[in-house]
Formats: C-alpha cells, structure tokens, sequence
C-alpha cells in the first residue's frame, strides 16, 4: 500500500480515509508549517502529498520525493504549486474549488461592510472607555446601497460577492481577463473593489500605483485572494496621500504580516489573517476534497478536482 505525508492537522475527520484505505498516513502534528528541509526529508517516501498554501512544491522537492504522483492541496488557490513541474513530472494536483466559495465570499462581505461602517475604530471607542454619548456626526461611514462595487475576477467566488451585492442594492461591475468592464474603467467607477483574481504571473500586482490611482479617493479596496496581487508598498503610499479611502485585507504580501510592518500604520487599513474559508463546516469539507483526490490518484484514477496545466 501506499504512503502519504500531510503537511498539517487538516480538520473535519475525513483524514482518517486514508488510513482505512489500507495506506500508511504521515501527519505533520505542528501548529506552525512544516519547514522546507523537514518536508523534502519527511515527504522522501510519500506517495502522495497532501499540503497547503505555506508548502512550496516545486521541481525540487517533486525531484528530492520522487515517488510522489499525487499532489492534493488544500485550498482552491494553488499558486504554491509550480504545476507545470508536475505535470513534467507525470505529477497530478488537485485543489478544494467550490465548497469554499460561500465561506470566502462572506468573507468579502464582512471585510467590506466592516470597512465601509469603520467597526475596528468603533469597537476601540468602546473597549478603550472613549465611549461618551450616541453622536450625531459621529463614526460616519458609507452606504452600501447605492453604491457600485467592482468585482475583479468573476470566477465562482467573484459570481457569489456579485449575488450578495444585489441583496444589498449595490451596482455591481464585474471585470476578467476575459471581458465585462476594463480594468481602468472599474478602478474609475467602483466605490468598493474586491479583488477574486488567482495569483499567476499575469496577476501579480495587478493593483499597483497606477491602478491604486485610477480608483476614488474614497474608495475601500478589499482583497481575499491573494496578497501579491497588490504592490503593498504602493497601497502603503495610496493610503497615506488619501488616493484611495481604505483597505480591508484578508491576505497581505508579505504573508503573515509583522505585527510592525509599515501597512499596519497606513490610515484605514483592516487586516485579517487569511481566514476567508475559515468556517468549521467548509474547512472540514476542503479536507474531504484533498482526501478525495489523494485516493483518487493512489488508485491510479484521474483526480476528482484536478488543476489544468497552466496556460502557455
Ligand atoms: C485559501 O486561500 C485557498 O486558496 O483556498
Ligand atoms: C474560485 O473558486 C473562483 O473561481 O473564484
């Protein structure tokens, strides 16, 4: 039978699979991400892998783990996967799309309506005692209603902010590679941006100091996709000349954030610690997925939720 090597306690039961599959199963206990030589010596064996978005898998390891021809990763991002390695390789990847579309756009959801009705601030006026008497001018925030709300990305996550948009009356304009509003004209008209773009070349910095320009100056750019999709040291800037109203970010470059980076200081920043899929219910259905695809590929079948090859 075969081995596989998990890189962390992904939860929800549906690990115990693989040992009743008759496969001997490898579990990285820790709390904190298994460290690069750890996984290339730990994985040597393996069969198969299943990892996360802290796991790099490149040619190196897949060359150091020879044996490997499965990789499942827990997430639907896979930027942390050099596919077309693997797929040199005879190595399958799989991903956990869909079950976490709904968790991740509430996600979006909460960081823009938290942004928008600025609730870190209001809260500190409460726990800090600086609560003196309901204010007619004060803690004034922003409209949903009415407002337009630019979706980058209209992939499944992006279709599911737009559909909870609607229930608030915002005007939704939905932007891909493929078509809907331009870029340039979305960052023009948008007073909200969400950001539902996969991480790749084409997208790295995406939202730079030319985009972070174009956007209004009371403008909310949230991001539960990836960090390197913005130029953080142009939002720092943006942020700090009022070129845009405000960020709310659920995943940041670098990633985690020191508690002492610049960003934290920026005006009008919220960040969380990339927990858009953190829901007791999709997290545990994301590892019924990796498993799936692990025993998929260790039975020689295709792999239930399988990555393309990356695009030429
Ligand atoms: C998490 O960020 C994921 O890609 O699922
Ligand atoms: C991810 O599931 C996406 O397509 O947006």
């Amino acid at each position: 039978m075969a081995t596989v090597f998990v890189t962390r306690r992904y939860p929800g039961g549906a690990l115990a699979r693989i040992p009743a599959a008759g496969h001997t199963m490898d579990v990285w206990e820790e709390d904190q991400p298994i460290d690069r030589a750890t996984l290339l010596e730990r994985a040597r064996e393996a069969d198969a892998l299943l990892c996360t978005l802290t796991d790099t898998v490149d040619g190196e390891l897949l060359d150091a783990c020879p044996r490997i021809r499965t990789v499942a990763n827990y997430g639907v991002g896979y930027d942390n996967v050099d596919v077309a390695a693997a797929h040199a390789r005879g190595v399958a990847v799989g991903n956990t799309p869909d079950v976490l579309t709904d968790a991740t756009a509430d996600l979006a959801f909460a960081l823009l309506l938290a942004a928008a009705r600025r609730l870190p601030e209001s809260m500190a006026i409460v726990t800090e005692g600086r609560w003196g008497a309901f204010k007619p001018d004060g803690h004034l925030g922003r409209d949903l209603a009415g407002a337009t709300l630019g979706i980058v990305g209209a992939g499944r996550i992006g279709a599911a902010v737009a559909r909870r948009a609607a229930g608030f009356d915002m005007e939704v304009l939905e932007g891909t590679s493929r078509g809907g509003t331009p870029l340039p004209e979305l960052l023009e008209r948008s007073d909200f941006v969400s950001l539902h773009v996969p991480l790749t070349p084409a997208t790295r910095h995406l939202i730079d100091a030319a985009a972070l320009e174009r956007m209004k100056p009371t403008a909310i750019l949230v991001n539960t996709a990836r960090g390197p999709i913005v130029d953080t040291d142009a939002l720092i800037a943006a942020l700090h000349a009022g070129a845009i109203g405000g960020a709310a970010l659920d995943v940041t470059d670098p990633e985690p954030l020191p508690a002492d980076h610049p960003l934290l200081a920026a005006p009008n920043v919220l960040v969380l610690p990339h927990v858009g899929s953190a829901t007791t219910r999709t997290r545990g259905r994301m590892t019924e997925l990796a498993v799936g695809n692990v025993l998929a590929g260790l039975a020689g079948e295709p792999l239930p939720h399988a990555v393309p090859a990356p695009r030429a």
